[in-house]
């Protein structure tokens, strides 16, 4: 179980991770309250902090260059041009490398989330942070990082954590609603209708398009879903792409970029390649 309490290693030094858990700092989101266009040098740092539910925002920049790599192969193999829907692709940073990657090849790329919004208020020294459903997920000082986890253990600090949270009257708050999208491919997009934003649950039907790539990243992991809601998740994705479209699964583990590829065709998705011992979740796609 994740530590509910980190300090911020934006003040603290960083041997003492060692000692006590350490979490980046989510308050440079902050900038965004003034509705500036501020551009976070490592937004993608501050976003990964974030924890809806069991899934935290973890991105970063370059971390899909195999399965980029094979998206572009595709296309070349295929002489198509790129109607892609990228799920669960956090602040879009890593979309963005792929939109880069592919330049002109490109006609329409769906960056989706379920988590694209988060709110956020300051309150005392705090900076409180809540999701959609207007719970507060998460606070933050210049010292602490603190999760508001559902937590089995009646130990005096989780429950003197999980009291405060439940003291936060979220009603009477005024809060100001934060767009998770990596400042730059928000920019991008203005300038460029091919790029959108949408939220979107992994496990709903696709209705904005009929995508010939989709890329499934670091999102359909056991650690987050069960098998049978694994399974769920693929079979929507065959009811949706178009035949012969190319589905990415990958997953960043450690140092390392795992990649199964799958090729739509009919009712099943057929093995296409591989990298470093494929995904792990090889064994309920068919
Ligand atoms: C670990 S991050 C991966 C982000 C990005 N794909 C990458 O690899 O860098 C998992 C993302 O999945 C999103 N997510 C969680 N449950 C989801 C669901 N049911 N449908 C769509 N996205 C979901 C989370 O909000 C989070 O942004």
């Amino acid at each position: 179980m994740k530590a509910p309490v980190k300090l911020n290693n934006s003040f603290f030094p960083k041997w003492l991770k060692f000692i006590m858990p350490m979490s980046e700092d989510p308050t440079s989101l902050e900038v965004f309250f003034e509705g500036t266009e501020e551009f976070i040098a490592d937004h993608s740092t501050a976003i990964s902090t974030l924890k809806f539910g069991d899934t935290f925002k973890t991105t970063s920049a370059g971390r899909h260059s195999e399965a980029n790599n094979f998206v572009k192969q595709y296309l070349k193999d295929t002489s198509k041009r790129a109607d892609i829907l990228d799920l669960g692709a956090s602040n879009g940073v890593t979309s963005l490398d792929l939109i880069e990657l592919l330049g002109d090849c490109l006609d329409r790329y769906y960056v989706t989330d379920l988590n694209l919004k988060v709110w956020m208020t300051r309150h005392e020294n705090w900076l409180i942070f809540f999701d959609s459903f207007n719970k507060p997920i998460l606070k933050a000082s210049k010292y602490f990082v603190v999760y508001n986890d559902p937590m089995d253990s009646s130990s005096f600090i989780t429950s003197r954590i999980r009291k405060t949270f439940e003291s936060i009257n979220s009603r009477n708050l005024t809060k100001e609603e934060i767009l998770l999208i990596d400042p730059r491919l928000e920019k991008l997009s203005r300038s460029n209708d091919k790029i959108s934003f949408s939220e979107h649950n992994i496990f709903d039907f696709w209705d904005k398009s009929t995508p010939n790539v989709v890329k499934v990243s670091n999102i359909l992991n056991r650690a987050y879903f069960s098998d049978d809601l694994i399974k769920s998740a693929i079979q929507q994705i065959k009811n949706y792409v178009e035949d012969g479209a190319l589905i990415v699964f990958s997953r960043n583990d450690a140092a390392m970029e795992k990649v199964s590829t799958f090729i739509k065709k009919g009712k099943s998705l057929i093995a296409h390649e591989s990298l470093n011992g494929g995904v792990e979740i090889v064994d309920l796609i068919d």
